[in-house]
C-alpha cells in the first residue's frame, strides 16, 4: 500500500503502548460522567445489559473496520479513505470526521476545565461544609459566569496541546502509558470505598439487577449512542491511531481489548459512584450534573471525603485528558498531511481555533445563553451534532466502506496481516455479516428515531 505522504510517520512503539493510547482514548468523560448519569436515567442494570450488547455487535465491528482502514493506509482520516479507494468520494466522509472532532473538542474542552476547576476546589477542601442546595448553586454559578471557565478551558487545551505537540510515540504514548494505569488504581480504590459502604448494595442491585419494566425506545437510542461516544466511533480516531500502529501488530485483539477496558471502566465507574449515591439516599436520576453536585456533596460527608474528593477529580482529569488528546490528534493529523506542515505550526493553529469555539460553548452557559441554533444553545449544538448526527454519519460509511467496498478478501488480508494469523471462518463471516446488515439497520433506525423526536 502506497504511503499517503512522504514525509516519515510517527508510530506507537509497543503494542501496549497502543492499548493504553486507544483504551486513553475510549475512557474519558463518557466513561466517568455520562455513562453513570445515563444508567441512573435509564433504569440501571437493563440499560448496562442493552448497553453490553451493543459494544459486542455493533461496537466492536466498527473498531475494527476502523482499524482496517487506518492501519492498511497509514494515513490521517481523509487520506485514508483516498488511499483505499482512490478516485472515489469516501475521503468527504474524513473531512466531516475531522469536522465531528472540532465539534467535539470544544465542548469537550470546556467540560474537561471545569474538572480542573473542581480538582483545584478539591484541594482546597471546598465542599467540606456545603449541602446539596449550595453545591447545585456552586455549580450554576461556576459553569454560567464568564472568565473562569474560560479560563480553565484554557489550561485545559494547552495541557491536552502540550502532549501532542510530543507526537505519538513521545507525547501521547507516554503520558498515556503511566496515567492510564494511574487511574485504573485511583478509579478501582473509590470503587471499593463506595461499595463498602453502609447501604451500598442496594446500588449494586440497582448496576446489577435488571428491571425491564423501565426499558423503553429511548433506552435503545441512548445505549447506542452511549457506545459510540464511548468508544470513539465514527470520527476518525481508530482510522488516525490506526495509522500509527506496525503492520505486525494483531488489531483483532487490540480492538478487542481497547473496547473491553473501556467497558470495564466504565462499570467500575458505576460501582464507584451508584453504591454511594444510594448509600446516601440521593435519586440516581439527577442527570449531568451527577459528577459536578451529587459526588462532592457525597464527598462532603464522607470520613476522608476531602482526599477522596481530590483523587477522583484527579482521575476525571486524566481520562479526559487521555481522551481530548485523541481527538486533537485526528485534527492535526489531518493538517499535516493535507497542508504538509509540520506537528508544531498545526497544533498552535487546531489550539487557536478550537479555543475560540470552546469560548463560545463556554459563554453560551452564561453571556451567550440566548445565541440559539435549531433550538439549542451553542454548547448543546455542538454536542448534538457531533454525537447524534456527525458519529453516526461517520460510523455509516465505515462500515459500509469495510463491509461492501473493501469486502472480505481486503478484510481478512487486514486482521491477519497478510494471512500470518490464524483467524477462524466463522469470525470472519460474523464480522462481515454485522458490518453489512446489522450496523447499518441499528445506525439507520436510531438516524430516523431522532428525525422524527
Ligand atoms: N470516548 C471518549 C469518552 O468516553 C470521548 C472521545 C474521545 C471521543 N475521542 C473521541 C468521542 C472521538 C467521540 C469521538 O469520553
Amino acid at each position: 500500500m502506497k504511503n499517503a505522504s512522504n514525509t516519515a510517520r510517527d508510530s506507537f512503539g509497543s503494542s501496549f503502548g497502543v492499548l493504553v493510547a486507544l483504551a486513553g482514548s475510549a475512557v474519558g468523560l463518557g466513561n466517568l460522567w455520562r455513562f453513570p448519569y445515563l444508567v441512573g436515567q435509564n433504569g440501571g442494570a437493563a440499560f448496562i445489559i442493552i448497553y453490553l450488547a451493543f459494544v459486542l455487535l455493533i461496537g466492536i465491528p466498527i473498531l475494527l473496520a476502523e482499524f482496517i482502514i487506518g492501519r492498511r493506509s497509514q494515513a490521517s482520516a481523509r487520506a485514508a479513505f483516498q488511499a483505499l479507494a482512490p478516485g472515489g468520494h469516501w475521503g468527504i466522509a474524513g473531512v466531516l470526521a475531522v469536522l465531528c472532532c472540532t465539534l467535539i473538542l470544544s465542548f469537550y474542552s470546556v467540560v474537561g476545565g471545569w474538572g480542573v476547576e473542581y480538582l483545584v476546589k478539591a484541594f482546597r477542601f471546598d465542599f467540606s461544609s456545603m449541602d446539596n442546595e449550595s453545591l447545585k448553586n456552586l455549580f450554576s454559578a461556576f459553569s454560567t459566569s464568564t472568565w473562569r471557565p474560560l479560563l480553565y478551558h484554557t489550561v485545559f487545551l494547552g495541557m491536552t496541546a502540550g502532549i501532542v505537540i510530543g507526537g505519538v510515540k513521545n507525547g501521547i504514548e507516554k503520558f498515556s502509558k503511566v496515567m492510564m494505569p494511574l487511574l485504573f488504581l485511583i478509579m478501582i480504590g473509590i470503587a471499593i470505598r463506595s461499595l463498602t459502604l453502609p447501604g451500598a448494595e442496594a446500588g449494586v442491585d440497582y448496576l446489577f439487577k435488571p428491571d425491564w419494566s423501565k426499558v423503553t425506545s429511548g433506552t435503545f437510542l441512548a445505549a447506542l449512542g452511549q457506545a459510540f461516544f464511548s468508544l470513539s466511533l465514527g470520527s476518525g480516531m481508530v482510522i488516525t491511531y490506526g495509522s500509527y500502529v506496525k503492520k505486525d501488530a494483531n488489531i483483532v485483539s487490540l480492538g478487542t481489548q481497547t473496547a473491553v477496558a473501556d467497558t470495564v471502566f466504565a462499570l467500575i465507574a458505576g460501582c464507584a459512584i451508584m453504591p454511594a449515591v444510594f448509600a446516601f439516599g440521593i435519586s440516581p436520576g439527577e442527570g449531568p450534573g451527577l459528577v459536578f453536585i451529587t459526588l462532592p456533596h457525597i464527598f462532603s460527608q464522607l470520613p476522608l471525603g476531602g482526599v477522596i474528593a481530590i483523587l477522583f477529580f484527579f482521575a476525571l482529569l486524566l481520562a479526559a485528558l487521555t481522551s481530548a488528546i485523541s481527538v486533537l490528534e485526528v485534527i492535526v493529523a489531518f493538517c499535516m498531511e493535507e497542508f504538509k506542515i509540520k506537528r508544531g505550526l498545526a497544533v498552535s493553529l487546531v489550539f487557536l481555533v478550537i479555543w475560540a469555539l470552546g469560548c463560545l460553548c463556554s459563554l453560551s452557559q452564561g453571556v451567550l445563553a440566548d445565541w440559539k441554533v435549531l433550538g439549542k444553545n451553542i454548547f448543546d449544538l455542538f454536542d448534538y451534532l457531533s454525537a447524534n448526527v456527525l458519529m453516526l454519519i461517520g460510523g455509516l460509511v465505515v462500515v459500509v466502506f469495510v463491509g461492501w467496498k473493501l469486502g472480505r478478501k481486503q478484510m481478512r488480508d487486514e486482521l491477519t496481516n497478510g494471512g500470518t494469523l490464524r483467524l477462524p471462518n466463522w469470525f470472519i463471516d460474523t464480522l462481515l455479516f454485522l458490518l453489512r446488515f446489522l450496523a447499518p439497520a441499528a445506525i439507520l433506525i436510531i438516524a430516523i428515531f431522532q428525525v422524527s423526536e
